[in-house]
This record gives structure tokens, sequence and C-alpha cells, in this order.
């Protein structure tokens, strides 16, 4: 389906041969869109403006679409569409299979990177956002066709067993009974002990190389830890509402068996070279390189990040790979992706993005604590928005402020104001739902649809059926710039101008084709209301 914006594009562009740079009208007397291109070209070609407007107009042929157009200001060309079109974009909406979505013609294999805990320690509100972000580029990205494969790249390798064995050993605890909160109780006395305790430290860096080197108890601790963490992320991820499955889990420890063979082969063909002992990989722009081998031998986060990509690439067959975690770690993914370039693992055709989002902060704009003055968990940030509101609009009011504001920006984690069902929140939009939802229900009309004839003649109608035909538009441009709050934005408008509807043009006391177009147009609303909360990952209720 192609939106109104864009026929009208295609049409000016064939004459001025620019890009019209079409932007809804900032006033409704101005129409619903307008164009700056003959301001552009008069000052290229050195003739007044509207003249030029003039002549562009005298040229356009778009009787069809828009009502005759106007010359405002200095040369804008204003652009009012026609009531039938209009009506005739909503009906689409309304009949549209894919719900006014445009499905891509050429799906992608893409690779979400997201949620990726770290095994042995509570999910913290870091945690929270990239399983929040990532679920809804997943939707997004899923509902335009592309096959999405999600990849928990979960902690459960690295040094800190080596702690965390000795740890076991030395409390000679049974780890297979740990909860994760008693796990992680365990994970802070070893990090004490490790900066505290001189042998422990000598004993716990000894264990990673015994570990990692296959000793058969070391593992059976580092296994259970494993399994005990997953079935309390599985329950995170339950009580976020979030796609995530066993099936996405590729941790860490999935790709020791790829390093040294890596590595052998990055030391072999140049592009990796020992440099004052550690093996390194140097990329443009960064003076320090990435380290693929440490001194001692050991392999970190950064060499499994490259195992990782060349698999994506290789086995997954990935044509896009996406990786959301905190800002903090944009300068390992660049340089990460550098590398993988250089080293052939990651070819021009596949590309690779991190994205990055900003901390969660409290109401006193330090980072999120909770009342005890520790670190939020993930657990705790829900408890606090559910003594506020019921789950699914606590949990509506979380996931909106998290994707609503642009993703770099930190956000303040305000229960009180995010649960509002007033303002730019999660629960405002649910209401707006249940809202048209119940007009639905009262009215009681059986098969809803736009009739023969369709009536749009009221402005907030007009405005109603404008938004609803840039729907797809705006997953679309969600999907390729992947700023979800551009999606929060549209909603809000849509709300927004439902809300007007209300206030100018009675639905239930109206009469023969204008109530039932009005119908349609309030079935068609619900229709995107709850399709554009779903890609947020949003429960749209019938009721509130
Ligand atoms: N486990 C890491 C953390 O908690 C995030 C891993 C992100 N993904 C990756 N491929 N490096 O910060």
């Amino acid at each position: 389906m192609q939106s109104l914006p864009a026929l009208l594009d295609a049409r000016l562009r064939a004459v001025t041969g620019v890009d019209p740079e079409m932007r809804p009208a900032t006033k409704p007397q101005f129409g619903h869109f307008q164009s700056n291109v003959a301001l552009r070209l008069a000052k290229q070609e050195k003739r007044p403006p509207r003249e030029v407007a003039a002549d562009i107009v005298e040229r356009l042929d778009v009787d069809d679409l828009c009502e005759p157009l106007e010359i405002a200001g200095p040369g804008f060309i204003n652009f009012r569409m026609r009531s039938e079109v209009l009506a005739q974009a909503a009906t689409a909406v309304l009949e549209d299979p894919h719900g006014g979505i445009n499905p891509v013609s050429h799906p992608e294999r893409v690779v979400i990177d997201y949620s990726a805990p770290n095994v042995a320690k509570q999910m913290h509100v870091g945690h929270l956002r990239t399983t929040i972000i990532g679920d809804c580029f997943n939707r997004v990205l899923t509902a335009l066709g592309h096959t999405v494969i999600p990849q928990n790249h979960i902690g459960d390798w690295g040094t800190q067993f080596g702690m965390l064995i000795e740890e076991v050993l030395d409390e000679g605890i049974d780890a297979s009974a740990l909860t994760l909160s008693e796990a992680d109780a365990l994970y802070k006395r070893a990090a004490a002990n490790f900066r505290e305790n001189q042998e422990f430290a000598t004993r716990a860096r000894a264990r990673v190389a015994v570990f990692q080197g296959g000793d058969e108890e070391s593992l059976r601790i580092w296994r259970q830890l494993v399994e005990i963490s997953k079935p309390a992320f599985n329950e995170a991820y339950r009580r976020l509402g979030v796609l995530l499955t066993d099936d996405d889990l590729a941790g860490e420890s999935t790709y020791n068996d790829d390093l040294p063979v890596l590595v052998e082969e990055l030391e072999e063909s140049g592009v990796a070279v020992v440099d004052d002992g550690a093996l390194c990989v140097f990329v443009d722009g960064n003076e320090a390189p990435l380290i693929v081998r440490k001194r001692d031998g050991g392999y970190g986060y950064a060499t499994t990040d490259l195992a990782a990509i060349r698999r994506r690439v290789r086995d997954l067959d990935a044509d896009r790979i996406i990786y959301v975690t905190d800002a903090r770690q944009a300068g390992h993914f660049s340089q990460m992706f550098a590398a993988a370039r250089k080293a052939g693992f990651l070819p021009d055709r596949v590309s690779a993005q991190h994205v990055g989002y900003g901390m969660v902060l409290g109401t006193d704009g330090k980072p999120f604590k909770t009342r005890d003055g520790s670190a939020a968990t993930l657990g705790s940030l829900l408890d606090a928005a559910e003594e506020v509101a019921a789950p699914n609009i606590a949990l509506a009011a979380i996931k909106y402020s998290d994707l609503s504001n642009g993703l770099q920006k930190d956000y303040t984690f305000d229960a009180e104001r995010m649960v509002q069902t007033t303002g730019d929140t999660g629960p405002y939009l649910q209401y707006a739902h249940a809202r048209v939802s119940q007009i639905l229900r009262k009215a009681e009309a059986e098969d809803i649809s736009f009739g023969a004839v369709t009536v749009l003649d009221e402005p907030a109608e007009q405005q109603l059926a404008l938004l609803l035909s840039g729907f797809g538009d705006t997953v679309d441009e969600v999907a390729r710039s992947l700023q979800p709050h551009k999606l929060c934005g549209y909603l809000y408008d849509l709300a927004g101008a439902l809300a007007s509807f209300y206030e100018a043009c009675p639905v239930l006391k109206s009469e023969g084709d204008v109530r039932a177009s009005r119908l349609a147009l309030c079935a068609a609303t619900k229709q995107v209301l709850a399709k554009g909360l779903d890609l947020l990952g949003i429960d749209a209720p019938e009721r509130m």
C-alpha cells in the first residue's frame, strides 16, 4: 500500500526532478501536506519563488488526489487531499490483510543480539532496556516479513567463574540448590574475597585456566550455576512478556572451541600481530588495539564477539546484525565490527549495527536505586511499578517510557508519572484503545466497514484518516532507523487525533452513511492502535 505522501512525492519529483521534501502541514488551514521545493529551486534558478511555484502547479497533475493546489506565503505549495481519497486510504487500512503494514519485497535474515544477562547474577535495569528494545525490533522486523534470529548472548563463560567456583568449593555449598538471588549474593562474596584476599585471588586466577582446560569438577559447578540462572531469566522474560525462549540462547560458552582456531587464523593471515606479548588487531581510528589473545594466553569478551559474528554470517546466514547494549559499549562494537571486516568475517553485504541506550535514572537524577539504596534489579523495578498499577498497565508504562524517548538518552524511572492515563504514556494509549473498543461494542454493528458512500467531511475525520494512512510508513521508518520513539510519537498523535475526533464528531448519535463511516474510522483506528502497541510489546486491553 503506497501512502498518500509517497504518492504525492513521486508526482512532484517527476515534475521538479528533485526531492520535494513533503512535510505534514503545520496548520489545518494549510491543507494536509506542504512542500518548499519551489523556494529551493527559485534560489538555484534566481527567479521569484512564487513564480516557480506557479510553474510547478501548472505542470503537476494531482487532480485525482487533491483539491486545487494553493501557493502560500513566499512560495510553499499546499496540498489538501480530497475527502474521498482520504476515505479510500482509511478503508484500505481497515481492509488490508497486513493491517496497513507494508511487507518488504526482499526479506532479510536479521540477527538481533539482545538481553544477554550474566549467569549467577540478577538481571539489572540495563538488561531491562536491552530486553524491551530488542524485543521491539524483533516484533517490527518480523511484522515486515523479515526472518528474525534472536541471539541471547548470555555471559556464561569468562574469568568470573574462577572466583565463583573457588567460592563454592570453599563454602562447601551445593550450587545446584541456589536461587538466582542466592547466587548473586555468592557472586558478591566471591568478588569481595577476590579484592581483599591475596591467596584467594591467586587460587581464583589459577582456577580459570583449570576450568577452561576442561576440569570435570569445575565444569560441574559451572554447569550448575548456568542451570539455576536460566529459569530465573525465563521468569523475567515471562513477566516482561517478551518473545525470547531457550531456543534463542547462544551464550559466550557456545564459542569456546572456535576461539583458538580463529585466533590462529588471524595470526597466520597477519590480521593480528603480537604487541607487547598480546595478540592484537589494529583498526583505523583506534589507538588501542582489539586484543584477541591476552598475554597469559586467555581470550576475552572481544574474541568471543569475533567468533560470534563469524558464525552469524557463516552459519546463520545473516544479512543484517543488530546489537542492543548500553551506550558505553559503543567503542567495543565499532572496533569489533572493523576488526571483523578486516578479518573477512563480516563481508560488506552484511550490515552490523550497534544500538546503544542510555541509563535508567531515579527521580533524583542519579542511576536508579532501590529504596534500600542497592543497585536496582529488574525484578525490583517491575515490583515498584506494580505497586502503583495493575501488572499489564505497569508493564505498558515501563515499556513505553523505555521506548518513547530517543534510545540514547537516559530515562527517568518515575513510576507515578509513567502509569498516568493522561499525557504521553503507555497507559494513555491503552486507554485510547479501550475507549474506542467500548464505542464499537456499544454500536453493536455487525460487520463494520466503510459503506458504498463514505463521508469524511469534518477536518477531525480527515485528520484521523490521514494519520491512519501513514502507519505503514512509520513502521518502515522504525525498521530502517531502529528508533522506536517514532512509532510511539505516531501512536500518541493518533490517540490525540482520535480524542479530537470524538469531540467534534458524534459517532453513536449520528446516522446513516455518516455513522457507518465514523464507526469504520473507529474500527480502523482501533486496529492500528492495537497493532502499533503490539509492535512495542504492549498489550491493548478491550476494557480498562
Ligand atoms: N553480557 C553483556 C552485558 O551484560 C552483554 C552482551 C552483549 N552482546 C554481545 N554480543 N557482546 O553487558
